[in-house]
């Protein structure tokens, strides 16, 4: 009986090193996986944007900017990644400064756009994700 005790005991104490250890491992890529899902969550009201027609420079610029502005966060929230993915980081910084003061105002050009914000997320992504 009483080993029977010390088993459960130390299988119950088993699960919760193993649930606290990955909590933490969670909570430690919080930033970057929140800079990636704001990414992707402006990327996808660029895209809906395009599908219904809505391509006026006001529309897309202020997802543009949030872009712009939340890809500054890419580097500085994996900082130990190496110095390719910093670069990486800094030319899709660029990418989408440019968009941002130079917002598409029509359908063709933001087509173009989506086309290389959508390539700049699949390179870093290839290799990095
Ligand atoms: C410079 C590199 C880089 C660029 C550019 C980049 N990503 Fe990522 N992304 C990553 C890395 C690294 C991960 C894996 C992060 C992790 O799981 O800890 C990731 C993960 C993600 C995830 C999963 C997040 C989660 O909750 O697990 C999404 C969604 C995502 N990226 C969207 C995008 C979108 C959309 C773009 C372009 C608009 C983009 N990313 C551009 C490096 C990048």
């Amino acid at each position: 009986m009483r080993s029977l005790l010390i088993l459960i005991a130390g299988a119950l104490i088993g699960a919760l090193v193993t649930f606290s250890m990955a909590n933490a491992l969670h909570q430690r890529n919080a930033w970057q996986r929140g800079v990636m899902n704001l990414l992707q969550h402006h990327l996808g009201e660029l895209r809906r944007l395009q599908r219904t027609g809505s391509c006026s420079a006001t529309l897309t610029a202020p997802h543009l900017l949030r872009m712009a502005q939340t890809s500054a966060d890419i580097s500085p929230s994996r900082p130990n990644e190496k110095p390719d993915y910093h670069a990486q980081a800094q030319r899709f910084l660029s990418l989408n400064h440019r968009l941002a003061t130079e917002a598409p105002s029509a359908c063709p050009d933001l087509d173009a756009a989506l086309q290389e914000i959508g390539n700049a997320c699949q390179d870093c992504h290839r290799d990095y994700r």
